[in-house]
This record gives structure tokens, sequence and C-alpha cells, in this order.
């Protein structure tokens, strides 16, 4: 068979090629795993908003998704067959303790299988603490709002690095895009726990990055051979036009995008822009809290998807436009390879203390069916072909990029989005629960083999 690597591979001769350099693909507790009341996992904020009418299309939810809670051995055996060196995914926190912070032996059991299959299958963990799924008794108390929340996630990080840690994990993230935990889910509402209060959503970025800070110290004590990091979401912002107020406009995007959550994490302060966007929204904190924040990481995680085109409206005000006739996803997010390039180049003027960066995060929705045996998703093909040659761009630039994991391994509950935006190398037929390689798995799998010399 002849190979189809190079509908996907990294240029050659890309520093992506090099040995070390880390491949693989990821996914989500929520997003997958179903079984959401087998084994004592209790509600979590994702159970309750999924239930409330109007949140999610379809009032689709996670009840069953993938399954993969009870397909996990199918799963990891796809992995295994892709190639990937790792494999990232979440930990359900409401599966692995309970309402008052004792364990649940039956979950963590659960990823502790998880764990011992990868291993026999030769694959890295790289594993989030939180993606999003909260326990709905601390919701209940005030999530992300009430400060004991930061506690709270500091005790689930110091039970999960003790139990799941000593040789079997990687690299642990303590959050997945807390932008989103915080503006989605307190700020706008589009996500859980449904709340819509800018201010709030300040507030509980706050926590969110104190939980992150207070959970280091108990994480690297109890798996001191693991890295230690977070993961954000970051977007290029491009004026509309090149005057200074578009200019400002794009600025103050990232600064609301990006330097929100990045300034407090590598700088140790909010950037003073941010108050300009979020008039007013000054976050109680108190003193010490940003030299918690501020704790050192080895490395971060970046999600890219796409970028943002911005024009002033006026002094501190913005607007996203729509650009017309770019190429596009079922997201309705622009394809824009040359940002991942740009923004991992600015990142690395920016913060002189960078740490090692992981692309996280990159992939594309498409509306891939199973056509044949087979899925061709070229579209897919091609976007991330194109986003490797920008991260390898930038490396040849001296961005310290280790690793890139796409999004996602399958098929999967795209949050607000449901099932109907398929991200997956590999396709769900949520009827029947069947896996089906798109060729963009095949792909892969096949530059993956060509690379370890197989
Ligand atoms: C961000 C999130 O981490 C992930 O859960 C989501 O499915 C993808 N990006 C696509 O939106």
């Amino acid at each position: 068979m002849t190979s189809i690597a190079d509908l996907i591979a990294p240029p050659s001769g890309s520093l992506m090629r090099r040995p070390g350099f880390v491949f693989g693909a990821g996914t989500s507790s929520y997003q997958i795993e179903g079984a959401a009341r087998e084994d004592g996992r209790l509600e979590s904020i994702w159970d309750r908003f999924c239930a409330t009418p109007g949140k999610v299309l379809r009032g689709e939810n996670g009840d069953v998704a993938c399954d993969h809670y009870h397909r996990f051995e199918q799963d990891l055996d796809i992995l295994k067959h892709l190639g990937v060196d790792a494999y990232r995914f979440s930990i359900a926190w409401p599966r692995v303790m309970n309402e008052v912070g004792q364990p649940n032996e039956r979950g963590i059991d659960f990823y502790k299988r998880l764990l011992d299959g990868m291993a026999e299958r030769g694959i890295a963990a790289y594993v989030t603490l939180y993606h999003w799924d909260l326990p709905q008794h601390l919701e209940d108390k005030g999530g992300w709002l009430n400060r004991e929340t930061a506690y709270r996630f500091a005790d689930y990080a110091d039970l999960m690095t003790r139990r799941l840690g000593g040789g079997r994990v990687t690299a642990w993230a303590t959050h997945n895009e807390p932008w989103c935990s915080a503006y989605l889910g307190y700020g706008n509402g589009h996500h859980a726990p449904g709340l819509e209060v800018p201010r709030w959503g300040v507030q509980a970025m706050h926590h969110l990055l104190l939980g992150h800070g207070l959970a280091l110290p108990a994480m690297r004590a109890n798996d001191p051979k693991a890295q230690h990091g977070i993961v954000a979401n970051v977007a290029p912002g491009y004026p509309l036009a090149d005057t200074p107020a578009d200019r400002d406009a794009a600025l103050l995007f990232e600064t609301y995008q990006n330097r929100w959550v990045l300034d407090p994490l590598l700088k140790g302060e909010y950037p003073a822009d941010l108050w300009r966007y979020w008039k007013g929204c000054e976050p109680l904190a108190l003193t010490g809290d940003m030299d918690i924040i501020r704790r050192p990481i080895d490395y971060l995680g970046l999600n890219f998807y796409s970028r943002a085109v911005l024009r002033s409206t006026g002094p501190d005000s913005i607007d996203w436009v729509r650009e017309p006739d770019v190429e596009r996803t079922t997201m309705d997010w622009e394809v824009y390879p040359q940002g991942l390039q740009d923004l991992l180049e600015a990142f690395k003027h920016e913060y002189p203390n960078l740490p090692p960066i992981f692309i996280t995060e990159n992939g594309m929705s498409s509306a891939d069916t199973v056509e044949g045996s087979g899925v061709d998703d070229a579209q897919r093909q091609s976007y991330l072909k194109r986003h490797f040659a920008a991260c390898s761009r930038a490396m040849d630039n001296g961005v310290d990029v280790r690793g890139y994991f796409v999004w996602s391994l399958l098929d999967n509950f795209e949050w607000a989005f449901g099932y109907e935006r398929r991200f997956g190398l590999v396709h769900v037929d949520f009827e029947t629960q069947q896996r089906t390689l798109k060729r963009s798995a095949l792909a892969y799998a096949d530059f993956l083999r060509e690379r370890a010399g197989r």
C-alpha cells in the first residue's frame, strides 16, 4: 500500500520529526466517558446544565457519550494502532471523591485500569485534573465564585497525584482552559453552570488560577518525576484595518483572550489593560494570591484553533468581524494556520520565562460521514498538515515546542453543541458506538510509523 503519511505530515526536515517530539491525541472525561451514574459518580455541573432546557443543542448530554468508561480497552487499542507517543485525557472529579472529600475507590480504579492499559501499550499519560466537570455539590456552595473551591481543588489534586502518580503519569495539568470555565461558565452562561455576570467570570478566573497555584506544591511532592503545568486556550487577534484604533482593538482582544490567563501565571499580575475591557470588574483577591498563582510550571499547554479579526467601535470597545470568503470549519471558526506561528513567536517575545510549550489541542470539526468503509475527511488532513507546518516554522524561529496533541481522538460531546460537531480522528456512530478511523487517522498512523522507522 502506498503511504498516505504525506496527507498530514510536517514538512521534511521539520524539528517536529526529531526523536523525542511527542505526538498524541486528546479527549476529556465528560465528553467521552458516559456512565454518568455508575460506580458512585456524583452529579457534575455539566449533568445539571445539560438537563436545563435550552442550554445544549437538541437537549443532548454526556450520559452515554462514547461509552468510553466501558470501552476504554478498545479505545486504547486504537491509540496503539495509531502509534501515538502519548494520550491526553482528563479525570472526572465527581467520579473520584465523595461529598466530604473522601476517595471513591471504584472511580479511582477506573483511572488505574486506564493508566495500566496505557503502560502496557507503551503510551505516555498526559492527565488533566479539571476539564470543566465540577462536582455539583461544590457548585451548590458557589462553585468557582467561592474561594473555598480553590482549596477543594488542591485537595483533589493532592489525592490524584498521590494515588495515580508514582511513574504512571508523564505530565499533569491542573486546568484545561480556565478562560472557558470562568468566562463561558460564569460570565456569559454559554457553559455550565450557566451564570451570566461578567464580574463573576472575572472572580471565577481568580479562584481557578488560585486553585492551580495552591495545588502545585502537593502535586510536585507526590509525583516529583512528572511534569506539572496548565493548559490555556489562546488565539491571536488581528486588526481589520491598519489604523491605531483597530490595532488597539486587536491588542485589547489578546489581553482578554490570552493575557488574562498567561500574565497572572507567568508575570504574577493581571494585565492593566484588562480593566479597560472588564471595567470595574477587578476580582477580590488576598495579599499573596498572585505569588501563589505565579508558582513555576514545567510546561505550558496551549490549545489553538483559530484567530479573531477585530475593529474598534469606540474607546475600549471592540467588535469581532466575520471575514467573508475565508475557509471555515463546521464550528464556523476560520482556518488560519499562520496564527499559530504568529502567536507562538509573540509569546516567546512577550514572556522571557515562557516554559516549554505543548500544543495540547489542535484540530477541527467537520460534517464527517462513513461512506462505504471509510471517512475521507480531506479538510481535516489539510488543516492538520498546515498547522503542523506553522508550528514547525515557529520552532525554526526558536520557540521551544515539545509535543502536539490532535483534538480529538474520538468524535464526542462538543459541549453546548452536543454531538453534531465532529472533531475526531475517529468517527463514532453514536447509535451503535461503532468506531471508524477517518482518513486523517490513517494518515497520522502512517506518518508515525514512518517516523519510527517501522
Ligand atoms: C476546547 C476544549 O478543551 C475541548 O473540550 C473542546 O472540545 C475543543 N476545544 C473544541 O471546541
